[in-house]
């Protein structure tokens, strides 16, 4: 049998240990693995002993179309994350128009045809709109904004909460939260006396902490009361990482992801560059990316997701009540993990669990997340010896920024196939073919 493509020499994860052999592609799909590959393949390529992982899978991206294509489009976002050794994104809803009607879904589909990498879309929620979920068809969660500044996309009862929850549940189908809690940041915007303090001190006041905590509890609440599966985007503090190490002991259908962003990163080292470090949920304190980390290793966080929100610089460096909130981050967060794993922090096999397995697992992603005989052909080869600055003018996305700017990180992204084509390689990214992910719920 004549196979598409073979990748010699591979190391790669199998029944969780690493192994070596060669990889079989034939028609998009992974065709055999074997030690030492028998079939004629139209394509050799010889990885010479390189790690081949699961493509990630960006379970949280913002590619801003329609509406804001100004700051990023599917086309350069799919670059981005190609470069990046991500195969498969999942979109939000917080475009223009709103993902929240069947007919904003389909319109959104034919932007997303432009994208080199695979993709799936979350749905959003709206009060008056709950009606279109029963009816949305593919779709990989329904987002509800506890915070959001559309007010027509803001969730933040406990009983609108626990309607969307029985809407899904049925079809086991997650529900993905945005966990700043609404009402306790007007009540401390009505409290602080802004003026006089330091711009991000300011900030992570206001989205502080309580907020945070305040809506954990709340979709704690409305989780035991209803049961389904919910997903807590872009943890950021210690205290949300133990309420969900309690519920998970006697609930396991609770899942939650952290960023890059708050895993490495504090407010602090960016109090004296103006807004550039406004992002929501704001930036923490050490001891919470300490905790965080800690919270991945345990099992209690799952998945690590970008929550890649490009913004132009000029947004960013406004005054920091109008400058908009978010970092790209699609292109660096493998990067980001692979300088962990030689740091000694993690383990390669943890990575491809947290960036792939988990990603497909919780969000129903029908053969993907594994190097597994009959799944898709979406695989990332690393060097993981490969040391290298992240510098701005090499990000793909529209924004040409990073808050990582100037970071060496050790572990590179060498090749990224998506389908069984290249979608990246040393000359750049390439023009393969992105498809929409088959949602098996
Ligand atoms: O900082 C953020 N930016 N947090 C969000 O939840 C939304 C995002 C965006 O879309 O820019
Ligand atoms: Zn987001």
């Amino acid at each position: 049998m004549q196979v598409d493509l073979t990748l010699k020499n591979s190391k790669f994860p199998y029944l969780n240990e690493l192994v070596e052999g060669d990889i079989e592609i034939k028609d998009g799909k992974i065709f055999a693995i074997k030690k030492v590959s028998s079939n004629p393949s139209e394509k050799k390529i010889d990885v010479k002993g390189k790690l081949v992982l699961p493509g990630v899978i960006d379970v949280h991206v913002h590619f801003r179309e329609p509406g804001y294509s100004y700051k990023e489009d599917w086309e350069t976002g799919s670059m981005a994350a190609a470069a990046g050794g991500v195969t498969t994104v999942l979109d939000m809803p917080n475009t223009n128009p709103p993902t929240l009607t069947n007919a904003n879904l389909e319109e959104k589909r034919t932007y997303a045809r432009k994208s080199i990498i695979n993709f799936g879309f979350h749905f959003g929620s709206s009060k008056g709109k709950l009606n279109e979920i029963a009816r949305a068809k593919n779709i990989v969660s329904v987002k509800v904004y506890m915070a959001n500044k559309n007010p027509d996309l803001i969730i933040n009862q406990v009983e609108d909460l626990e309607k969307i929850l029985r809407l899904t549940k049925e079809r086991k189908l997650p529900v993905t939260v945005h966990a700043e809690d609404h009402s306790t940041i007007i009540k401390l915007e009505e409290k602080i006396e802004a003026r006089g303090l330091e711009p991000l001190k300011f900030y992570g006041k206001v989205r502080s902490r309580e907020c945070a905590i305040k809506a954990m509890e709340k979709i704690l609440r409305a989780y035991c009361s209803v049961g389904g599966k919910i997903h807590v985007c872009h943890v950021s503090t210690k205290e949300e990482t133990l309420l969900l190490q309690n519920i998970k002991l006697s609930k396991p259908d609770i899942t939650a992801e952290v960023t890059p962003h708050h895993l490495f990163l504090t407010e602090e080292e960016f109090l004296n560059k103006g807004s550039v470090g406004k992002v929501n949920p704001p930036l923490r304190e050490e001891k919470d990316n300490i905790e965080l980390f800690k919270a991945v290793l345990n099992g209690t966080i799952s998945v690590v997701a970008s929550d890649h929100a490009p913004h132009t610089l000029e947004e960013k460096e406004k005054e920091i009540e109008e400058a908009s909130p978010g970092f790209p981050g699609v292109q660096t967060l493998l990067p980001l993990l692979l300088n962990q794993v030689n740091k000694g922090n993690i383990s390669i096999l943890r990575v491809c669990r947290i960036t792939s397995e988990n990603p497909a697992a919780i969000f129903n992603l029908k053969d993907k997340g594994k190097v597994k005989e009959g799944f898709d052909a979406d695989l990332t080869v690393v060097d993981l010896k490969k040391s290298y600055v992240i510098r701005n003018e090499e990000m793909y996305s529209k924004c040409g920024w990073t808050p990582f700017h100037h970071k060496r990180v050790k572990g590179k992204v060498l090749l990224t196939i998506v389908n069984g084509e290249i979608a990246f390689d040393d000359a750049g990214p390439q023009k393969s073919l992105g498809k929409e992910v088959k949602v098996s719920c």
